[in-house]
C-alpha cells in the first residue's frame, strides 16, 4: 500500500490549485451573487483536456486515472464548490455514461471528445419530479419510429441543463417492464421540443446551472441510443457510482476549503490578548476536523483507485460520499461558528461554503441512499 501521489497526479493537482486560485478566486463572491455560469472559464480550464482527463485517449479522453480527476475536482471545489459539480457532471455523469455505455466506439469518440476540451458541456437526465432516489419511476418513454425514436417526457434537478450542448436521457422504451425497459439517449441542444424548463434559484452551488428539461416529441437517430432497452438502468447507476466519488471530491474540497479559511483566521485573531488558535478548545476542535478530513481522504482515495484498477466500487464510492459530504457539512458550520459574526458575512467565504456544502449531502444519491447501497452486502 503507497499513500503517496504519482508525480503527474501532483502536478494535475497543483494546476487545478492555480486554476482555482488565480481565475475562480477573484470572482466568486459576484457568481455567487448573481448566480451566472462562468463559461468563459469552463472553457478555460478545459482547454487542457481536464474534462476528459480519465478516460481513454482513443475515445478523446487523456487516459489519466480517476485519482486524478478526483484531486482536480477536490482543488476547485476549496475555492468553488459550484465548479466543482458542473465539472464533475460534465466528466463523470455526462462522460460517464457515454464511456461505461455499450456503444461503439465511434459513437463513443463522437460524444466525448467534444466535451473533453470544454468546448461541449455535457448534463445527465435521470430525475424526475417523481422519480428521485427511486430512480427506477421513470415515465419519460422512447418510441421507436423508423430510423429514430422520440421521446417524450420531462426531467428534473438537471446540473449543467440550461447550458448543456449533449444531455444523456434516461427513458423507458418499454413502460411495462420497469428498469428492465430502460435505455439512454444522447439528445442534443436545439433538437426541436427538447426545451430548457424552470431554472432553479438555489441556496447554494449558486453559479452551478439546475434545471427542469422537457421532451416534447423530441425525435433522436437510433444511433444516439447509448444503452439498448433493458441496459439504461445499469448504465445510470454504474455511471452514478464514478459520479459519487466525484461528490464526494467536491466535498473534501469544500472541506479542505473551509478549514483553511478557519485556520488563517485563528492565527490572525486576537482575542483576550493572544491568538485565538491558543485557545486550547479551539485548537482541538481544528485536530477533530483535521482528522476526519484526513479519514475522509482515505475513503476517497480507496474509491477512486478501485474504480481505476478495475475492482468493484459501488460501496467504497457510497462510503466517500457518505462521509466527505458529512464533514464538508461539520467542518463549514464549525468553521462559521469559529469565526464568530464574520463568518456569518459573505467576504469570509465560509457561510459560502456551509451553503455549498448542504447540497452535496443531498445530490447523485441522498446519503440515506448511500447507507441503502453500503448496508445491503453487509447482510447478503
Ligand atoms: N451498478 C450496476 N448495476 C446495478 C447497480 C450498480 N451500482 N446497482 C443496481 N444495479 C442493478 C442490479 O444488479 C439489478 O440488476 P438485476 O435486475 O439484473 O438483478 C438492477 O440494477 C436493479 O437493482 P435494485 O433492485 O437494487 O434497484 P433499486 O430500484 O432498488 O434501486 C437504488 C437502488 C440504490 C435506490 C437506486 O435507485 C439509486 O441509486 N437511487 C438514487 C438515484 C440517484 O442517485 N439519483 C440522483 C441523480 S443525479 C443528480 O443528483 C442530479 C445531478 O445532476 C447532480
Amino acid at each position: 500500500m503507497n499513500f503517496e501521489l504519482t508525480e503527474v497526479q501532483k502536478q494535475v493537482q497543483a494546476m487545478a490549485r492555480e486554476f482555482a486560485e488565480q481565475d475562480l478566486l477573484p470572482t466568486i463572491l459576484e457568481r455567487d451573487a448573481s448566480g451566472e455560469f462562468p463559461l468563459e472559464l469552463f472553457r478555460k480550464f478545459g482547454k487542457t483536456g481536464i474534462y476528459g482527463l480519465p478516460y481513454p485517449k482513443e475515445l478523446g479522453g487523456m487516459g489519466g486515472s480517476y485519482l486524478a480527476y478526483a484531486l482536480a475536482v477536490e482543488e476547485v471545489s476549496k475555492v468553488d464548490g459550484a465548479f466543482g459539480i458542473s465539472f464533475s457532471v460534465d466528466t463523470s455523469l455526462y462522460g460517464g455514461s457515454i464511456v461505461n455505455s455499450s456503444a461503439p466506439d465511434e459513437i463513443k469518440k463522437k460524444f466525448l471528445e467534444p466535451i473533453t476540451h470544454g468546448e461541449k458541456i455535457g448534463s445527465f437526465g435521470l430525475t424526475e419530479h417523481t422519480a428521485g432516489s427511486d430512480a427506477a419511476g421513470q415515465t419519460t418513454v422512447a418510441v421507436k419510429d423508423g430510423d429514430s425514436y422520440v421521446i417524450n417526457g420531462s426531467k428534473c434537478f438537471n446540473t449543467n441543463g440550461p447550458v448543456a450542448d449533449y444531455t444523456v436521457v434516461y427513458c423507458l422504451t418499454d413502460p411495462a417492464l420497469g428498469t428492465k425497459g430502460m435505455a439512454a439517449f444522447v439528445v442534443e441542444k436545439g433538437t426541436p421540443g427538447f426545451v430548457v424548463g424552470n431554472v432553479e434559484d438555489k441556496m447554494g452551488i449558486r453559479s452551478a446551472q439546475v434545471s427542469d428539461m422537457h421532451l416534447n416529441d423530441v425525435r433522436v437517430p437510433a444511433e444516439n441510443m447509448i444503452a439498448k432497452p433493458g441496459e439504461g438502468f445499469k448504465l445510470a447507476m454504474k455511471t452514478l457510482d464514478g459520479g459519487r466519488i466525484g461528490v464526494a471530491a467536491q466535498g473534501l474540497g469544500i472541506a479542505k476549503g473551509a478549514f483553511e479559511v478557519a485556520r488563517k483566521y485563528m492565527m490572525e485573531r486576537q482575542q483576550f490578548g493572544k491568538p485565538i488558535c491558543k485557545q486550547q478548545y479551539l485548537a482541538f476542535k481544528m485536530a477533530e476536523l483535521q482528522t476526519k478530513i484526513e479519514a475522509a481522504e482515505l475513503l476517497l482515495f480507496k474509491a477512486a483507485v478501485a474504480k481505476e484498477e478495475g475492482k468493484p466500487y459501488s460501496v467504497p464510492a457510497a462510503m466517500a460520499k457518505l462521509t466527505c459530504t458529512n464533514v464538508a457539512m461539520e467542518v463549514a458550520t464549525e468553521a462559521v461558528q469559529m469565526l464568530g459574526g464574520n463568518g456569518y458575512m459573505k467576504g469570509y467565504h465560509v457561510e459560502r461554503m456551509l451553503r455549498d456544502a448542504k447540497i452535496t449531502q443531498i445530490y447523485e444519491g441522498t446519503n440515506e441512499i448511500q447507507k441503502l447501497v453500503i448496508s445491503g452486502p453487509i447482510f447478503r
